[in-house]
């Protein structure tokens, strides 16, 4: 593989416009003589609600809590916000866990546009705000399972990425979403190198990308999404390892071939497609059965370490989606 550079997950170191507000404005367009028009524009023009949430950091931002994705149901509490913010993946920033925390805080979140296009009726150009409503943001604690065999639990607020998806209407050739970060070497250094083919991107099956589990998270803990978690907008796939959940979003292409994804790119021996969470298939070069709890240590001040759970514990939400499927050879 072309990057042999280090480091390579280094292991084991250890809407809704209301529908009267909706019909009102197709009205006034169809008056005006856009009614062709408005068949192609987006669903959700800005409406008077949108200025409910903005993505801007630091600023708080609260969702509907889930009746079973809590920390009561979970039984485990949360990682700090300390934590969760300053021990990052984000290679964009820099190959270090801290580097995110501490070069992504001038990175601009606004305006932000993503843009969708191929098998999909509603292809466009999509203003944050227009896919995203603050009515629809719920708060889901999750556990969240690195591949470097370490973990956290996370409270993140977002939308069910099927939600989104339903508004969009995909055509029958759509088999799968592909993601793209956004591609801006001025405001991310690390994409000055070849560390991986950039920009980061990444893929999901139709039938995954609609679970009710997997979300388009832009906030955590209270707040607005850090910068260094992927603000303004990043996909959370909690029964997949991490690397899944692209970071800052500007691309939703619907595709009917498996996409490439940044890791198999960059090293497909090691990163399958579809990187589910799986305690007995080991990475090559390190075993997955147990993992790091980060920010927790036991009363000698060591890491606590936890067996690893299938689909990180989300098997009966998921584990139908690949039944008939050898999972040692799809990992
Ligand atoms: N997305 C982008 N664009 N760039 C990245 O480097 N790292 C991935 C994933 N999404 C990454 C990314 C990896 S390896 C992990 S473990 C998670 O983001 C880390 O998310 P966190 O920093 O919020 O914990």
């Amino acid at each position: 593989m072309i990057i042999r550079q280090r480091p390579l997950h280094p292991i084991p170191s250890s809407e809704i416009t209301p529908k009267s507000v909706f019909d009102d404005r197709r009205r006034v367009l169809k008056t005006l003589g856009f009614g062709g028009l408005a068949a192609t524009m987006p669903l959700w023009l800005p409406g008077p609600a949108e200025a409910a949430w903005r993505p801007t950091e630091g600023k708080a931002l609260s969702g509907t809590p889930h009746p079973k994705y809590n920390a009561q149901v979970l039984g485990q509490e949360p990682a700090s916000l300390e934590v969760v913010s300053t021990y990052n993946n984000f290679y964009e920033f820099g190959l270090g866990k801290g580097d995110p925390a501490e070069h992504a805080g001038k990175f601009k979140t606004t305006p932000w546009t993503i843009k969708v296009e191929g098998a999909v009726e509603k292809p466009g150009t999509y203003d944050i705000d227009d896919l995203i409503k603050a009515e629809d943001i719920e708060d889901r604690v999750y556990r969240f399972r690195c591949v470097e065999a370490w973990s956290m639990v996370v409270p993140w607020l977002g939308v069910p990425l099927a939600k989104v998806i339903k508004r969009l209407n995909p055509t029958s050739k759509a088999k799968y979403v592909y993601f793209e970060t956004v591609f801006d070497p001025d405001q991310m250094p690390g994409q000055r190198r070849p560390t991986l083919e950039w920009p980061y991107k990444e893929g999901l099956r139709m039938d995954e990308a609609m679970n009710p589990l997997t979300l388009l998270a832009v906030g955590v803990h209270g707040q607005v999404m850090p910068n260094q978690n992927g603000a303004p907008i990043r996909l959370i796939v909690p029964w997949k390892y991490g690397f899944k959940s692209i970071k800052s979003i500007v691309l939703m292409r619907f595709v009917e071939k498996e996409p490439p994804t940044s890791w198999s790119v960059a090293n497909g021996r090691e990163y399958g497609f579809y990187s589910n969470v799986n305690p007995n298939v080991s990475h090559p070069r390190w075993s997955q059965a147990t993992e790091k709890k980060i920010g927790l240590n036991n009363i000698f001040g060591l890491p606590i370490r936890q067996p690893t759970l299938m689909f990180n514990g989300y098997e009966e939400e998921v584990a139908a989606m690949y039944a008939g499927m050898d999972l040692r050879k799809f990992f």
